[in-house]
């Protein structure tokens, strides 16, 4: 089920009547049987767009559609859709099994199909084992399945998922987040997922699309978001470590960070904003290249050795201290203190208007 969103706006009033735009004029179209990654940092508007789909919100201005069908007036239980949110709320006293079910009682499906939908629901999240069980008796990624579970057994159209795994420890996170992805790709249906973890949403999603203050910054597939982000805000969110920013300038054509060259771009001289990813690094042995800074530390962790630079060592006029981080094979055994001459490649340098920050 395609779901789009025409110029779709939220705005809460609070208290002293300033108003919030926690979705600001949002055209988006998520395709069907895609899992789309809602991405940004908290504040940004994914829970109320996701509540906006849902109809747990009424919109302040724009529309809704599932396929060709308007979403305005259909009560969230007519629009079928499945919700799962970060506090999973199971009901204690009952089994998992009755957890399931819950939902087709309410919808008064016959009770034989419903016995026969909540076992291959279980069997789906891989809980067939475990149906005579209170939730107490299950780990956090056992209940937050059952929830999906819970929310699948009522063949919505759109599954919804609100930070879904943000209760769980490191490592159950992602195995839940593989099993999602596999649930996923099982039943086909269009997902939501919702997430400020740029890791989580990029390593499954079919296509993420990156928030900021209610407006959308940028939608893709996760490698060509991060290859080609479309502003410096993106290329900040995404990726760890983060994305080096250093002041710079066009020259003649070429692309100089404090004097020295990283790069060439054919647009006219101007201040620029250099964003380099710390894998863009290229140790020049040769010593060749001008662009050069001594190591202030070096971490090496098996086969990468990340080395921290301090740019005030070279130039005692920036006023903020400004460090960045590259990461180069540790076979090279860079020491503290060395001086080391790096060339950048070329699909690892980003460059941004200085004042809007959109890519050049
Ligand atoms: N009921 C409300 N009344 C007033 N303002 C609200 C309300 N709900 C959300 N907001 C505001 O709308 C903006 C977006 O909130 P939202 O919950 O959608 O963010 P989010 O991206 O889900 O953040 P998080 O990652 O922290 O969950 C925020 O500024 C928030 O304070
Ligand atoms: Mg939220």
């Amino acid at each position: 089920m395609e779901i789009k969103m025409t110029n779709l706006t939220k705005i809460f009033t609070s208290k002293n009547r300033k108003e919030v735009h926690a979705v600001d004029h949002v055209d988006l179209v998520i395709p069907s049987g895609k899992l789309i990654g809602l991405l940004g940092p908290s504040g940004c508007g994914k829970s109320t767009t996701l509540y906006l789909i849902a109809g747990l919100l009424r919109q302040t201005e724009g529309q809704i559609f599932f396929g060709n069908e308007e979403m305005t007036d259909v009560p969230p239980e007519k629009r079928g859709i499945g919700l799962v949110f970060q506090n999973y709320a199971l009901y204690p006293h009952m089994t998992v099994r009755e957890n399931i079910l819950f939902p087709l009682e309410n919808l008064r499906v016959e009770k034989k199909e419903a016995k026969e939908r909540t076992l291959e629901m279980a069997k789906l999240v891989g809980l067939e084992e475990m149906l005579d069980r209170k939730p107490k008796e299950l780990s956090g990624g056992q209940q937050q399945r059952v929830a999906i579970a819970r929310a699948l057994v009522k063949r919505p159209r759109v599954l919804l998922l609100d930070e879904p795994l943000s209760n769980l420890d490191a490592r159950l996170r992602l195995q839940t987040r593989e099993e999602i992805k596999r649930i996923q790709r099982e039943t086909g249906i269009t997902t939501v997922f919702v997430t400020h973890d740029q890791e989580e949403a990029m390593s499954i999603s079919d296509e993420i699309v990156v928030m900021k203050d209610g407006v959308i910054q940028q939608m893709g597939e996760p490698q060509d978001v991060y290859d080609h982000p479309a502003n410096l805000f993106v290329a900040k969110f995404l990726g760890t470590p983060q994305i080096n920013v250093f002041d710079g300038e066009i020259k003649n054509g070429t692309v100089l960070i404090e004097g020295m060259e990283v790069g060439k771009k054919d647009l006219p001289d101007q201040p620029i904003t250099v964003g380099i990813r710390p894998e863009g690094f290229l140790v020049d042995t040769k010593g060749k290249s001008s662009f050069r800074f001594t190591v202030d530390l070096v971490e090496t962790i098996g086969r990468d050795t990340t080395l921290l630079f301090d740019m005030l060592d070279d130039n005692a006029a920036l006023l903020d201290r400004k460090t960045f981080k590259a990461i180069v094979d540790a076979g090279y055994r860079i020491k503290t203190g060395d001086l080391v001459h790096f060339t950048i490649r070329p699909d690892k340098l980003h460059l941004f208007d200085k004042s809007t920050g959109i890519v050049l």
